[in-house]
C-alpha cells in the first residue's frame, strides 16, 4: 500500500513484480538489505549504472559493489578462489563483500566497476533483497541509497529524504537491523580489508591473517574518499561539547540523559551502536543543531567500523 510519501510501498507480491518491472526497463529501485538501503539496477545496463552514478552524483572513479541471490549467479562475471570459497561458506549471505579479479566475459557494465580488471561482489541476507534477486535474470549494481559523501539511509524515509522523487519505488523494509555498511576485503591477493563493516577482522581472522591498516592518509579502496557519511554539519570527536546548542554523541550508562546527549547504546553495546550511528547522526541534523561532538567509541570489534565512519564525517 502507498503511504504518506507517495513513492515508498511496503512490500509485497504486487510490488515485487512492480520492482521486477523497473529493473528489467532499466529504472532504479531503493531496497532495503541487512547493513543499510541501497539504490539498486541492472549491473548489465549501461543505462541503469550510469543513472545510479547521476542521481547520487557519484565520482566516476568509485566502483560500485554487484549483488547476486547466490553463488552460481555470480560465477559469470567473476573468478572465485579458496579463500572465496571458504568465506562464502561461512559468512553467506550476509555482509560481507569480495573484490575478485573480474571475467573476461563478464557482462557487467564496464562503469560500474569502474572500468577496474576486479569487481565487488555481495550476497545480502535481507529476505526483500533476496526475493528480488531471485526473481531477476541479472545483477543488481547497488551503492547505498544517498547523495554521494552524505550519510547512508537505514530506513525508508531515510531514503526519501536523501532522493526524493528521482526514483518510482522505494521499499519498505522497517529498519536495516545492522545499519553499518558491509565489510569490503580484497581477496585478489593476500587478503585485506579495504572497508571496516559489519563482519569484523576477528570474525574472519579465524580464517586466516587479514591485513587491515589504520593508517587513514591513504585511500584503500578506489573512491573510498577521505570525506564521506557526513551529516552536513560539523563533527568533532573525542571531546565533549561547551554548549547545550550542540549535540553530543555518547556510549555507555555513565552519561546522562541531558536533552543534547544522544546514546549510541546505553548497554554499552557495539551492536547496538552501529544499528543507531547514521539514525541518531541523522536525528540531530534534524533537530537543528550546528555541531556534533563525539565521545571516544572502543577501537574493537564492530567499533572499528563505527570509529571509521566518525572519522570520516568528521573530515
Ligand atoms: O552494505 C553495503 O555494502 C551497501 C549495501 C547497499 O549493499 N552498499 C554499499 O555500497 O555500501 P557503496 O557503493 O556505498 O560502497 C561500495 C564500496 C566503496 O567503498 C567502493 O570503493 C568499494 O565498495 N568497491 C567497489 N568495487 C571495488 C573494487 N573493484 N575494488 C575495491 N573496492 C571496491
Ligand atoms: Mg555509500
Amino acid at each position: 500500500m502507498k503511504n504518506f510519501y507517495s513513492n515508498i510501498y511496503s512490500f509485497n507480491l504486487r510490488i515485487l513484480k512492480k520492482t521486477v518491472k523497473n529493473l528489467n526497463q532499466g529504472n532504479l529501485v531503493a531496497i532495503p538489505t541487512e547493513t543499510v538501503y541501497g539504490l539498486a539496477g541492472n549491473a548489465y545496463s549501461i543505462k541503469a549504472v550510469k543513472n545510479i552514478f547521476k542521481i547520487k552524483k557519484r565520482p566516476k572513479k568509485n566502483p560500485l559493489i554487484i549483488h547476486y541471490h547466490n553463488i552460481s549467479k555470480a560465477k559469470n562475471d567473476a573468478v572465485f578462489n579458496k579463500n572465496f570459497y571458504l568465506l562464502y561458506k561461512k559468512f553467506c549471505p550476509g555482509p560481507l563483500t569480495f573484490v575478485l579479479k573480474k571475467k573476461k566475459n563478464s557482462k557487467i557494465a564496464p562503469f560500474a566497476t569502474s572500468n577496474l580488471k576486479t569487481v565487488a561482489i555481495r550476497f545480502p541476507k535481507q529476505k526483500i533483497i533476496r526475493s528480488i534477486l531471485k526473481y531477476i535474470k541479472f545483477p543488481l549494481a547497488m551503492p547505498s541509497a544517498n547523495i554521494s559523501s552524505s550519510l547512508s539511509p537505514v530506513n525508508a524515509t531515510d531514503v526519501f529524504e536523501e532522493l526524493k522523487k528521482k526514483i518510482n519505488i522505494i521499499i519498505d523494509g522497517g529498519n536495516s537491523k545492522i545499519g553499518i555498511e558491509s565489510t569490503v576485503i580484497d581477496l585478489t591477493k593476500k587478503p585485506k580489508i579495504l572497508r571496516p563493516g559489519a563482519i569484523t577482522r576477528g570474525d574472519l581472522n579465524r580464517f586466516f591473517k587479514i591485513k587491515y591498516s589504520n593508517n587513514n592518509s591513504k585511500i584503500k579502496s578506489p573512491g573510498m574518499l577521505k570525506k564521506h557519511y557526513s551529516p552536513g554539519i560539523p563533527v568533532i570527536l573525542n571531546k565533549k561539547p561547551k554548549y547545550p546548542n550542540q549535540a553530543y554523541i555518547v556510549f555507555g550508562k555513565k552519561f546522562k540523559n541531558n536533552k543534547n546527549y544522544f546514546n549510541l547504546s546505553k548497554k554499552a553495546n557495539l551492536k547496538e551502536a552501529a544499528a543507531n550511528l547514521y539514525k541518531i547522526m541523522r536525528k540531530i541534523k534534524k533537530k537543528g543543531y550546528k555541531k556534533i561532538y563525539v565521545t571516544k567509541i572502543p577501537n574493537k570489534g564492530l567499533g572499528l567500523a563505527i570509529n571509521d565512519r566518525l572519522k570520516r564525517a568528521s573530515k
